[in-house]
């Protein structure tokens, strides 16, 4: 959703800028663009994919070592050549690009049309390209914070002019901003995995922050005025996890990754008897004991690892856990107060809904403990706690490894917590520890019965609709087996528990329907397979995820995935894979862009 780069260096800035966007790609987009300083201030910028703007910038290339980039994920004004971002001033001495939403804009372009100004675009950001000329003075951090003033909404905003070559400000309020600091050359970017292959020293711009970047470095200040001493955040991630690895797709890496995941999530963090070392989760034993209620808020794959969270605290917690959509939770004044935790799950960390509804559980009183991936995100940033998911950097649309790390991240807060109240004994913290320790292996065996699932995959190719049922924590599952499967493959998709069904959608079943099963929960296995029977009646087509030692399966399911036999606490982390295969194989016998499906962003920084 909008990517940010900004080069100052001595180098040529458009290939450095071009390359970055292309790594931020992920975040969706639509239109790219770049413009550099050089005595004037040259754009490029063209609708579609960043390759249109790199052809552009062959025929017509841009000489200068200053310059910014974005990628447009559209908001204001359709995707095309004129919306897309840098956007200039009239006399074409200004230039800025921006990620986010001005609220306001209507009443801003109105006041500045008003005064005679004319605007080439559709986009909320033109407007203030032409605050920023209008307020200058001579002092372009001066005529920023000015035009800033006058701007409600979410932004980070970065700003050059050629009247003073060598510079470039930015300001950030809600969307992310990061600086890379070079030897001689500084990086602006929307990420760090933008910049990490040119350094990995980094500053992160906070909410509310002014950043004067020059090829000196940067120095930070507060919008409001005042400086703000940032400390240099070293990163360690191994530039190559940024990259496809051999893969077809981010995603198929991605999904490969996830027993080293699982080993990386639980590195360090768990003793054989089962109790959890969670470096950052700094409440203390009275609290854990005491609290009362726990909510989970999040989006999209994060709300469903929440919706698996929520069946393992309730089973080995006995807490009230509320799961909720952060997008319902802001609005739905919750009944959140001051002795219950909440966790908001975010593998970005910068989901504007999400960090909505968890600073509104932290002024109700709530603890906040952030589960994300991404180190100093700004939802770890203002959480109390932090439960990192430790996945590396996820580039694929469509999440896999984070959605698994956030799971086992949730087994390791249960047993933390659960050794604490004294509701989790000896006995059961072991065995989630060995079951969660067998689990990079069960992963890896899972990984090489990809055939299985691409014969799968072609069986149900040709499908309109495909349901997914499953009961307790299976249910959990199905509602990211779905997700998965529609968002890249473009195939309807619904999930819902097994009980369901017979309550209104087995109207739609009829001969050769698509319906998948998981089926890891032994004590409702009867029940469930009650439904698959009812599916079967209706002459619907059954692809059950089943254990290896199920030997009763066959009599219902036409098709099974199997999975290696595991506690059933633990079933839903193994009974995902095969789910996520599945969704890779039909979008790609499908055809379809599956890194960056159509429509849909990595990151959603705008409600
Ligand atoms: C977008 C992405 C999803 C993601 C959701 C929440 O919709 O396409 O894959 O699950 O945002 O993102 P978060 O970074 O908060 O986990």
């Amino acid at each position: 959703m909008c990517g940010i780069m900004g080069y100052v260096g001595p180098q040529q800035a458009a290939p450095i800028l071009l390359d970055g966007l292309r790594r931020l790609e992920y975040r969706g987009y639509d239109s790219a663009g770049v413009a550099v300083t050089n005595g004037k201030i040259d754009v490029r910028k063209a609708e579609g994919k960043i390759d249109r703007l790199a052809d552009l910038l062959e025929s017509e290339p841009l000489a200068g070592t200053i310059g910014i980039g974005h990628t447009r994920w559209a908001t204001h004004g359709e995707p095309s050549d004129l919306n897309a971002h840098p956007h200039t001033d009239p006399t074409g001495e200004f230039v800025v690009v921006h990620n986010g939403i001005i609220e306001n804009f209507q009443s801003l372009r109105e006041e500045l049309a008003g005064e005679g100004h004319v605007f080439t675009s559709e986009t909320d950001t033109e407007i203030l390209a032409h605050l920023v000329a209008r307020e200058y003075r001579g002092d372009l951090e001066s005529a920023v914070r000015s035009a800033v003033a006058k701007a409600e909404g979410a932004y980070a905003l970065v700003v050059m002019t050629k009247r003073e070559p060598g510079k470039i400000v930015a300001v950030r309020r809600i969307s992310p901003l990061v600086v890379g600091l070079g030897e001689g050359e500084t990086f602006l970017a929307s990420d760090i995995p933008a910049v990490l292959h040119r350094t990995r020293r980094f500053l992160i711009v906070e909410d509310g922050e002014m950043v004067i970047v020059t090829e000196a470095g940067a120095r930070i200040e507060e919008i409001a005025g005042g400086a703000v001493d940032r400390e240099v955040l070293y990163i360690d991630w191994d530039a190559e996890q940024a990259e496809k690895g051999g893969f077809e797709h981010y995603m198929l890496k991605e999904i490969h990754e996830q027993p080293a995941v699982v080993t990386e999530t639980l590195g360090g963090r768990l003793d054989e008897d089962g109790t959890a070392w969670l470096e950052d989760v700094h409440f203390d034993d009275d609290f854990a004991r005491n609290f009362s209620r726990l909510w989970i808020t999040a989006c999209g794959t994060a709300y469903h690892a929440g919706l698996v969270g929520k069946e393992i605290f309730r089973r080995l917690l006995r807490i009230p856990t509320n799961v909720e959509y952060a997008h319902e939770m802001r609005y739905a004044d919750p009944l959140v107060s001051s002795n219950h935790l909440t966790v908001a799950i975010s593998q970005s960390g910068e989901t504007a809904d999400t960090l909505a509804a968890a600073r509104l559980t932290k002024e109700r009183g709530s603890r906040l403990l952030a589960l994300t991936n991404v180190v100093g995100s700004t939802l770890a940033r203002e959480a109390d706690d932090i439960l990192y998911t430790r996945a590396g950097p996820e580039i694929s649309v469509a999440s896999t490894k984070a959605y698994l790390a956030m799971l086992i991240a949730q087994y390791l807060l249960a047993l933390r917590i659960g050794r604490v109240r004294g509701v989790v004994d000896e006995e059961l913290a072991a065995r989630v520890a060995h079951g969660l320790s067998l689990l990079p292996a069960h992963v890896e065996e899972l990984l090489h019965h990809d055939d299985e699932v691409l014969a799968a995959a072609e069986s149900i190719v040709d499908a309109d609709d495909v349901y997914f049922i499953g009961r307790g924590l299976d249910y959990a599952v199905a509602m990211e087996g779905s997700l998965k499967l529609k968002e890249i493959s473009y195939l309807h998709s619904e999930a819902m528990p097994a009980g369901e069904l017979k309550h209104g959608t087995l109207a739609l079943v009829t001969k050769d329907t698509p319906v998948i099963v998981v089926l890891t929960q032994q004590a409702l296995y009867d029940k469930t397979v009650s439904a698959v029977q009812e599916v079967k009646a209706r002459g619907g087509r059954v692809l059950a995820v089943a254990y290896e030692d199920d030997e009763q399966i066959h009599k219902f399911a036409h098709r099974v995935l199997r999975i290696p036999r595991a506690d059933d606490l633990l079933g839903p982390v193994a009974a995902v894979i095969p789910l996520q295969l599945l969704a890779y194989h039909v979008a790609r016998l499908r055809g379809h862009d599956i890194d960056q499906p159509r429509n849909l962003a990595k990151s959603v920084t705008v409600e």
